[in-house]
């Protein structure tokens, strides 16, 4: 840990007292103070393996991972529209660069189905298990993949509790048994960290959003410890007419406060923190409201939430000023280069997926603006993508 505190501070006396930010390039960080890592690839990144060119010693809660919200509610399940929430089934999701997906499991009659409120999603446990395995074990065995699990619904026919049935997939249930030991990360201590990337390759690291009392051992963190990790999910917003705007504001203020509290706790002189002791961010764009499904919120042609946002951390990513929008001038410079947490989408496509995660990689020789995925200009969110 001494090792990560000083390396900090190397980097902080390194920098221009008029630097906009003292935590800027958190590649170049890796890159001079960490152990060798595989060069930079070959153009474009692939995107299943993009974790692979990180370091050993990168905290997870400092890298910019792109998420989604209701993993599971996706277009082959044959859903209804008001709660199908993504295009790409679970294995596209993570081979176009997804690390944190949200798994939301009814207990009924002692297995977990997967439902999005009310609605059965038509697959269950098993399911993700073994699409999680088959990417971890094979193509992606350099990624990390973050788990929330949440209890969803109301339980019914069980004659044991949630965690009860967990300990059973991982113990006991002969589908899953073995690929939850390959997959499942336990932490190695109380102190309630993420782990560092190098210690988690390969794995899932479970983030529990379930009532853990009665369980026989600790598996992954908890999902609600407001210490470790900052959650941005309002998602039921008023009226149609507003709900955009509103979502909107709600998104981008959470990436404002926590990047000015990243910046002054790295203050110089000395930084007190260690980063990985900085909490994890997790901005949550979905929404919706009663006339206004989520499907509408992400991809509204014109202006919906992932429109707006792809063009923000766009601005963001560039270091000219786009003088067309001269409103964002402000969150702009504040965001310029810092590490955007975890950005947890509705009906993600690939190139979402990239423009994230390239905010690990600025500041790198040898990586260009092509990679970053920027829509062209006046395009529209490709939703039909993965049809
Ligand atoms: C999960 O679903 C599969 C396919 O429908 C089924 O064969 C399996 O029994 C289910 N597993 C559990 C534990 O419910
Ligand atoms: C990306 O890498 C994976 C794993 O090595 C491979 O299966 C896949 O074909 C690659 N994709 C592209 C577009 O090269």
């Amino acid at each position: 840990m001494k090792y990560l505190h000083s390396s900090l501070l190397l980097i902080l006396l390194y920098l221009p007292s008029s630097a906009l930010t003292p935590f800027p390039y958190l590649y170049e960080m890796h890159h001079k103070f960490s152990p060798p890592h595989l060069p930079l690839p070959t153009k474009p990144m692939n995107m299943s393996t993009w974790m692979s060119h990180l370091p050993f010693h990168t905290p997870l809660n400092t890298l910019s991972i792109p998420g989604t919200h209701d993993t599971m509610a996706y277009r082959a399940n044959r859903l209804p529209k008001f709660t199908t929430t993504q295009a790409g089934t679970l294995y596209q999701q993570l081979h176009a660069g997804v690390r944190f997906i949200d798994i939301r499991a009814r207990h009924y009659r002692n297995t977990f189905e997967m439902h999005h409120g009310v609605v059965y999603l038509g697959t269950n446990f098993t399911f993700v298990v073994r699409t999680l395995h088959a990417f971890l074990t094979g193509p992606g065995s350099s990624e990390v993949v973050l788990m929330r699990l949440k209890d969803e619904q109301h339980a019914q026919g069980n004659t044991r509790t949630f965690v009860q049935t967990l300990e059973w997939y991982i113990d006991v249930h002969g589908d899953t048994m073995e690929m939850l030991t390959d997959l499942l990360w336990f932490p190695g201590d109380t102190s309630r960290r993420l782990p560092l990337l190098g210690e988690s390759r390969g794995r899932v690291v479970v983030l529990r959003d379930y009532d853990a009392e009665g369980a026989t051992y600790e598996l992954g963190l908890p999902y609600t410890d407001e210490k470790r990790i900052k959650i941005q999910d309002h998602y039921q917003l008023y009226t149609y007419l507003d709900v955009i705007k509103k979502k909107w504001d709600l998104i981008i203020n959470f990436w404002r406060e926590w990047v000015s509290f990243f910046n002054s706790i790295l203050d110089p002189p000395v930084p007190t923190t260690n980063p990985q002791d900085l909490p994890l961010l997790v901005n949550y764009l979905s929404g919706a409201s009663l006339f206004c499904v989520p499907r509408n919120v992400a991809t509204n042609e014109a202006w919906g939430i992932n429109n707006r946002v792809q063009f923000f951390l766009r601005t963001a990513w560039e270091t000219a000023w786009n003088a067309a929008f001269p409103a964002w001038r402000e969150e702009f410079v504040e965001l310029r280069g810092e590490t955007l947490g975890v950005v947890v989408w509705d009906f993600i496509n690939t190139r979402a997926a990239r423009l994230v995660v390239s905010f690990n990689f600025r500041g790198v020789e040898g990586w260009d603006w092509s990679e970053v995925g920027f829509w062209t200009a006046g395009e529209r969110w490709e939703f039909k993508e993965w049809n």
